[in-house]
């Protein structure tokens, strides 16, 4: 822990998915209904206070609500979209035409990173605000590269659990709905002891989820936290929404996203640096997205100035 006080964290959050399976079949039958506006933050640590439903308690599928992993999809040119989720995109869009374009890099960097983590020999992978486990899903870049490793999938929506939970094979990967800011309730749960074994490096992967993370829940805290979990030799690949200023449509975007999916907290190249404390970073550092070990055989060709930022590091032996 570093000696640091950690947050005063979440309710135990985490719950088994098995039983939420007809959530997913739910969305993919779902007729398409009506936004209903703002999602909800992260602000408070109570889960009904966010006018969510508690992991121990089944929510029911509210599809008028947009999600945070199926607008994302909608972006990476998915099917899983409500109207709902399709609206707020369309309002996204109009602020930041480049968004789909930022979004595609973020997950090519996560392919290049998993297949790197793959090749520098982990084998377990703790997946933290997973999304939806489709075209590049961890599980499916490990096997490409030939590896036979483990996947925990970790996320807060229950859709996005359900479905995985139908898509990762069984024998190599497992399904959490948690809360990654409940770091006790994640490492301590059935799925992550029966599947991970922590005395072996595992890569922990923080893509696109940071900056759901409010300030006042300290997530270098919670990075911290997951670090002192590991054995030498794991790594965390994260990305983060970047505040740069600079950047045309920026904050215009933020607010709408904010608005009308979930508060997202754009941060500086510093703040998103202060989460790799404690960590030794993988050359080039932290850098944006599309810049960390572009693939030669396929580089992305950016016309886009980007806004998220990428790293790759590895915990030392003390
Ligand atoms: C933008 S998606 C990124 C998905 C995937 N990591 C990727 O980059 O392709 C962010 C995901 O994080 C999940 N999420 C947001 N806040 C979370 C939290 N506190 N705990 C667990 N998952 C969270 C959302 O439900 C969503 O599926």
């Amino acid at each position: 822990m570093d000696g640091r006080e950690g947050p005063k964290g979440p309710e135990p959050t985490t719950s088994c998915v098995t039983c939420h399976t007809r959530y997913a079949e739910q969305i993919l039958d779902a007729p398409e209904q009506r936004p209903s506006g703002n999602a909800g933050s992260l602000e408070s640590t109570d889960p009904r206070a966010r006018g969510e439903t508690p992991m121990d308690e089944e929510p029911p599928v509210d599809l008028t609500r947009p999600s945070i992993a199926r607008v994302y999809d909608f972006f990476l040119g998915g099917n899983l979209s409500s109207e709902a989720d399709r609206q707020v995109a369309g309002e996204i869009l109009a602020a930041m035409p480049d968004l789909p374009e930022i979004l595609r890099a973020n997950r090519a960097f996560a392919v290049r990173a998993v297949r790197f983590l793959a090749e520098a020999g982990v084998r377990q992978f703790l997946d933290l605000g997973s999304g939806l486990a489709t075209a590049g899903a961890t599980h499916e870049v490990v096997r490409a590269a030939g590896v036979d490793a483990r996947v925990l999938y970790v996320d807060n929506d229950p859709v996005v659990t359900a479905h995985n939970s139908t898509l990762a094979p069984e024998h190599t990967c497992a399904v959490l709905r948690a809360d990654l800011r409940d770091t006790a309730g994640v490492l301590a749960s059935p799925e992550a002891r029966s599947l991970l074994d922590f005395d072996e490096p595992i890569a922990v992967l923080m893509i696109a989820v940071l900056h759901f993370i409010d300030h006042a829940d300290r997530p270098a805290d919670i990075v911290a936290r997951y670090r002192d979990a590991l054995a030498p030799g794991s790594f965390l690949a994260l990305t983060h929404a970047e505040n740069a200023e600079r950047l045309p449509g920026t904050f215009e975007a933020a607010r709408v996203y904010s608005r009308g999916v979930a508060q997202i907290h754009l941060r500086t190249r510093a703040e998103i640096s202060a989460f790799l404390d404690g960590w030794s970073l993988v050359a080039p550092g932290l850098v944006p997205t599309p810049d960390w070990h572009p693939d030669q055989a396929a580089p992305v060709r950016s016309t886009v100035r980007q806004h998220g930022m990428a790293a790759v590091a590895r915990k030392e032996h003390p």
